[in-house]
């Protein structure tokens, strides 16, 4: 459960942290993940509100895994409304590990085109235990769509 110490620069409320957590965690029953058995989850919010949620999805072609978070924000792009530019507000990343799992480096990236700095990503597990980060904590300095706008 989300607890009052979340930070919230963009106003995330207590419901839909709580359901955050719900998605990811359902999210990550859906998990294929055959070869490493490391299930991960991930929902996030968009800034229209619309919910997405993601799973990892392994491959015998091994390097050809994609995280969940990147199939989460893939979610947002299929399913959001085409007429307003897609901003992320927050997502959720659950696993069942008792250390908590950070986005990996691929992830923050591709966080990095779609969240503002100051965005919150969170790491839950299965405990109730929460870890969170802002998007500029995971990745100073990001490379982002701004610095291809003076080419
Ligand atoms: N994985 C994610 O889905 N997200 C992360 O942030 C870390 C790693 C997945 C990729 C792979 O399927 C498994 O976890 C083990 O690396």
């Amino acid at each position: 459960m989300p607890n009052s110490k979340i930070n919230n620069p963009i106003n995330i409320s207590e419901n839909e942290w709580e359901q955050m957590i719900l998605n990811s965690s359902s999210s990550f029953d859906k998990a294929y993940a055959p070869y490493s058995n490391f299930k991960v989850g991930a929902a996030g919010i968009t800034s229209t509100g619309l919910m997405i949620q993601g799973c990892n999805v392994e491959n015998a072609s091994y390097g050809l895994t994609v995280c969940a978070e990147r199939n989460c924000i893939a979610q947002a792009v299929i399913n959001h409304d085409e007429s307003e530019k897609l901003v992320l507000n927050a997502l959720v990343v659950f696993t069942k590990e008792t250390k908590l799992t950070p986005p990996c480096g691929a992830c923050r990236q591709v966080i990095a085109e779609f969240f503002e700095p100051s965005a919150v990503i969170m790491a839950a597990n299965h405990l109730g235990n929460q870890k969170q980060w802002s998007v500029s904590q995971l990745l100073p300095d990001a490379f982002s769509p701004n610095d291809l706008l003076d080419k």
